[in-house]
C-alpha cells in the first residue's frame, strides 16, 4: 500500500497530478468516490485546518470518519503505545490520517499499518498534505510552478510546512530566500539537500527591504509549543510582522501564502489587500485532500 509519510514519497510527476486532480475536484466537489470507504483519523496533536479539511474532503467524496481529536479520549491516555492503536486501527479502516507530535511517528505508522497512512504533521519534521495545497496553490496563483522566488520567514528551523515545501519545489528549479532570526534557521540538512541539486538561497535576517522581487512569501508562526526553553521563544515570538504598508513596492503575481494558525506575524491590515491569499489557500486544503486521498486509494 501506498502511504504519504514524506513529501518524497510522491515523484515530480505525481506531485503535478494531485495538483491536476485538486482542481478536477474544485470544479466538480461532491464525486461519492469513497462512499465504500471508512477513514480513521487520528489526531494525537490539535488541529483546525488540517482535521477539518479532511473531514470536509471525506464528506464531499462520500466517505465516512472515524477517530479521535485529541489523544486524551484515546486509550493513548492509558498508556497504549503507537503500535498497538496503529494495528488495530488499520483493521477497522482503509485509510489512516494520522497527526502527532513525534517526529518519525508517521514513517513507523506506515510500517506497522496494513492500509495507506497519510502523514498529516509529525512534530518538527513534515506536513505534506499542507504542501500539496501549497502548491496547488501556487500553481493556481502564478500559473506554475518552474523558476519562482520564494521567500520563507519565520520560524524555518522547527516549522514543518517549510521543510516539505522546500523538498517539493526544489524540482521546479525556484530561488529561495530565508528570512529568519539565528536561533530558527533553516536547519543544515536542507541546506544540503538544496546544496546537492545546486538550488539557488540566501539568508537574511530581514525582509522589509527585499520582498520587491519576491513571487511568493511564505509567512510562518513562530511556533511556541516546539520551544523547550519559554525564555528562548519570548526572544522571538513576534520578531516579523508583515503589514500592509510594506507591501506597496512588490510585484503585482507577488501572493502571500501561510499554513495559518497565524499568531501576530500578518497583520490584520494585510487581509484585504488582493495579495493576501492565506484564507483561499486554507480552502484548497480541501481539494488538495480529496486529491491526495483519491490517489492514495486508487480511485483516480
Ligand atoms: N496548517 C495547519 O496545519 O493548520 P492546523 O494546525 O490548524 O491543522
Amino acid at each position: 500500500n501506498k502511504s504519504l509519510v514524506s513529501i518524497t514519497d510522491f515523484s515530480k510527476e505525481e506531485i503535478l497530478r494531485i495538483v491536476e486532480l485538486a482542481a478536477e475536484f474544485e470544479a466538480n466537489p461532491n464525486q461519492k468516490l469513497m462512499d465504500d470507504k471508512v477513514v480513521s483519523s487520528l489526531f494525537f496533536e490539535p488541529s483546525t485546518r488540517t482535521r477539518l479539511s479532511f473531514e470536509t474532503a471525506i464528506q464531499r467524496l462520500g466517505g465516512r470518519i472515524i477517530g479521535f481529536t485529541d489523544s486524551s479520549s484515546s486509550s493513548t491516555s492509558k498508556g497504549e503505545s503507537l503500535n498497538d492503536t496503529i494495528k488495530m486501527v488499520s483493521n477497522y479502516s482503509d485509510l489512516i490520517v494520522m497527526r502527532h507530535p513525534l517526529e518519525g511517528s508517521a514513517r513507523y505508522a506506515s510500517e506497522v499499518s496494513d492500509v495507506p497512512v497519510i502523514n498529516a504533521g509529525d512534530g518538527a519534521n513534515q506536513h505534506p498534505t499542507q504542501t500539496l495545497l501549497d502548491m496547488y496553490s501556487i500553481y493556481k496563483t502564478q500559473g506554475t510552478l518552474d523558476n519562482l522566488n520564494i521567500f520563507l520567514v519565520g520560524d524555518l528551523k522547527y516549522g514543518r510546512t517549510v521543510h516539505s515545501l522546500l523538498m517539493a519545489m526544489s524540482q521546479f528549479n525556484p530561488t529561495f530566500n530565508f528570512i529568519s532570526p539565528d536561533s530558527l534557521k533553516m536547519p543544515d540538512e536542507y541546506k544540503l539537500f538544496l546544496d546537492k541539486k545546486g538550488i539557488k538561497y540566501y539568508e537574511h535576517l530581514e525582509f522589509t527591504d527585499i520582498i520587491e522581487e519576491a513571487d511568493i512569501l511564505y509567512m510562518t508562526r513562530v511556533q511556541r509549543e516546539r520551544f523547550s526553553d519559554p525564555i528562548e521563544y519570548e526572544k522571538v515570538k513576534n520578531v516579523y510582522v508583515l503589514r500592509n504598508s510594506m507591501l506597496d513596492n512588490t510585484k503585482d503575481n507577488l501572493r502571500i501564502l501561510h499554513p495559518l494558525p497565524r499568531v501576530n506575524e500578518i497583520h490584520t491590515d494585510v487581509d484585504a489587500n488582493p495579495k493576501a491569499y492565506y484564507f483561499e489557500q486554507a480552502e484548497n486544503g480541501v481539494y488538495a485532500r480529496m486529491a491526495i486521498m483519491a490517489s492514495i486509494l486508487g480511485l483516480k
